[in-house]
């Protein structure tokens, strides 16, 4: 993002260079020029109560430090191309804390939405014969239906181009402009597209091709505003050593830290080559950066529809976020851009920044620009969406890499949601249909008394929550299939079949093992629900209980204990049904096997999404 080269004017001027933290750059003072008093400035002391200065302690007040609100952000994705599997990625992990938190009681604003101003955009709407709008339309709404397909709970959609966005924009761009931190000058180097990022030659590849995309980059040369970043370096610095969990994993920060130890330099903040975007305030003849304009949207989501947008009353309705998750290709705009414009505004910062990995395809990015993308609705329409989500959040340690592929994907669904949960609570219940009238005879307390199953089970879920609280989604998702291969274990050493059949105590002692069983998937289909929210309302409503009772639930509840005697189960019916692969005659080889429809359809819940 930096500047290749920047033409100087001798008429240096500016507030900026008047700065205490600028005596120290002298890389801004050999750069800028031109002065054009455009900027009013009016006191930025006045409308600050609300806002907080600029400090290295921006974490520790906050403008509404509530400690049992959660409010998480995914990115807002380019609506270039409609989303594909790794935009679907980030979402899918969001809305699994999301729910997490829910669950342990925590107030979630869950915001996503789609980035729709630019030269990209612009582009790809002419590239299919639309006006830029109609296209974000149709865009911006295949991101929504694919979101309802894959049960994601999302609190809040903000986009772009919406009015109120456009509105906080501008208000922010006048406080960073009135707190000094933008300037007007000459700028000349090579443009990325598809980052929507000027690069630095020494990061690029052959032909000046970005390592990203592997498109080459185009010189531009322009006249733009800049926002000031090199004034930000040692408050970012600092803020970085005092509060080390802001950027996870922690192996991302080590990353960041060298960024900004490497030199901050400021970057171009408007553009006077693109229609397609929010006008400079008071120069509509620039218009914004997409990212100076597209992180707003974090903060301009919060505002209510009907109120009237202004910057204020957004940050209090939840500002800062607690959590943005973002992919590892976009951490520098996180970790360090957003961090310096919200110290600029006068803002707090987001208590963190995760970056997770890339989802890749042959060891590459899976991605719209280089066409080798995963189709989600394909996944959806398949495999069902408790199995997409299961499946990435399973395989893919949150914050690396992961490849996918079919087959093992196969395996894992079928080993873990059909095989270990799945046949575990459908022979149980049948056991106790066929033992018990499908009625419980003991509370699941009594059941349990003295026996080791149950410590196992409570270990486990504790281990689950701390693996959810620290993001180790796959960590998470293991614990909680170990409680089930700890019940399966459990019932085949028991073998209630044969103690049933012996009668008296053994009977007694086999519907006792049943209540265990079943109590432990309680509690799975709990703990899961962040992961697979429809497999564990089926789970559930087998359990005996309606849908209103599921959505009630809370994380406590995987306390053991919950189900009690005379409590009747439903009829056994499978809740997760195989994938099966068939091969399609000829050779048999890897290329004529085809995957067919499960066995069994199984009803898709509907309103899980609510839950
Ligand atoms: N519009 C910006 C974000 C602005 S946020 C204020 C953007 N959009 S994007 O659509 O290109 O990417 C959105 C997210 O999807 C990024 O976090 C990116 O890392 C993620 N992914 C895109 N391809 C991915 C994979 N192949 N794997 C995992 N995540 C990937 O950047």
């Amino acid at each position: 993002m930096a500047a290749v080269r920047v033409h100087s004017s001798i008429q240096s001027s500016l507030c900026i260079l008047s700065h205490p933290l600028y005596s120290t750059s002298r890389h801004l003072k050999t750069r800028l020029h031109f002065p054009r008093p455009l900027f009013s400035s009016p006191s930025f002391s006045s409308g600050r109560a609300l806002f907080y200065s600029c400090r290295a302690d921006n974490f520790k007040g906050s403008e509404r430090e509530v400690s049992d609100s959660f409010v998480l952000t995914t990115p807002l994705y380019y609506v270039n191309a409609p989303p594909h599997m790794g935009s679907a990625y980030t979402t899918i992990a969001a809305d699994a804390i999301a729910r997490f938190q829910r669950l342990s009681g925590k107030k979630v604003i869950f915001i996503t939405g789609t980035d729709e101003h630019g030269e990209k955009i612009a582009t790809a709407a002419a590239a299919c014969g639309s006006s830029p709008s109609e296209h974000c339309d149709v865009i911006s709404q295949a991101y929504k239906t694919l979101w309802q397909d894959l049960d994601i709970a999302y609190d809040k959609f903000i986009r772009t181009t919406n009015p109120k966005h456009e509105a906080i924009v501008k208000e922010f761009y006048s406080r960073v402009l009135a707190n000094g931190d933008i300037y007007r000058a000459d700028y000349e180097g090579l443009y990325c597209i598809n980052c929507e990022e000027y690069k630095d030659e020494k990061e690029l590849l052959e032909n000046n091709c970005c390592p990203m995309h592997l498109k080459p980059c185009v010189l531009r040369k322009e006249d733009n505003y800049f926002f000031a970043l090199s004034k930000y370096q040692k408050l970012l610095e600092e803020t970085l050593t005092q509060n080390p969990d802001f950027v996870q994993p922690s192996f991302r920060l080590n990353e960041v830290q060298s960024w900004i130890k490497s030199g901050l330099r400021d970057f171009s903040i408007s553009r006077a080559s693109v229609d397609w975007g929010i006008p400079v305030p008071n120069d509509n003849k620039q218009t914004i950066y997409v990212w100076f304009d597209a992180l707003l949207g974090y903060i301009s989501a919060l505002s209510e529809d009907n109120e009237q947008p202004n910057l204020q009353s957004a940050v209090s309705s939840g500002w800062p976020a607690s959590l943005h998750l973002i992919g590892k290709d976009i951490l520098r705009f996180h970790a360090v851009y957003w961090p310096a414009m919200l110290l600029s505004a006068g803002l707090s910062l987001p208590k963190m920044v995760f970056g997770h990995g890339f989802l890749t395809k042959d060891g590459m990015k899976m991605g719209k620009s280089l066409g080798n993308t995963l189709e989600p609705n394909d996944l959806v329409q398949r495999f069902g969406s408790d199995a997409v989500r299961y499946f990435f959040l399973r395989e893919v340690e949150f914050g690396n890499d992961g490849d996918y592929s079919e087959d093992r994907f196969i395996n894992i669904v079928n080993a873990h949601l059909a095989n270990t949960i799945g046949n575990l609570l459908n022979r149980t219940l049948g056991l106790l249909k066929k033992n018990c009238q499908s009625t419980l005879a003991v509370d699941s307390t009594l059941a349990a008394e003295g026996n080791a199953f149950k410590d196992t089970v409570d270990k486990l879920v504790e281990k689950a929550k701390f693996q959810y609280e620290n993001l180790s989604l796959s960590s998470a998702c293991e614990a909680v299939l170990e409680i089930g291969n700890a019940g399966n274990l459990y019932i085949d050493e028991r073998a209630p079949w044969s103690l049933f059949k012996q009668g008296g105590a053994a009977s007694e002692a086999a519907a006792k093992d049943l209540v265990i069983i079943l109590e432990a998937m309680r509690i799975i289909a709990i703990a899961l629900s962040p992961v697979t929210p429809r497999l564990s309302l089926r789970i559930y409503e087998q359990l005996g209980y309606t849908k209103e009772q599921f959505n009630a639930t809370t994380w406590s509840e995987t306390e053991w204990g919950g189900l009690k005697s005379g409590q009747v189960m439903a009829q056994p019916k499978p809740v997760f049904a195989r994938i099966e692969i068939e091969a399609e005659g000829g050779d048999g080889g890897e290329a004529a096997k085809k995957v067919v429809k499960k066995k069994e359809k199984i009803p898709h819940t509907q309103g899980v999404a609510q839950a």
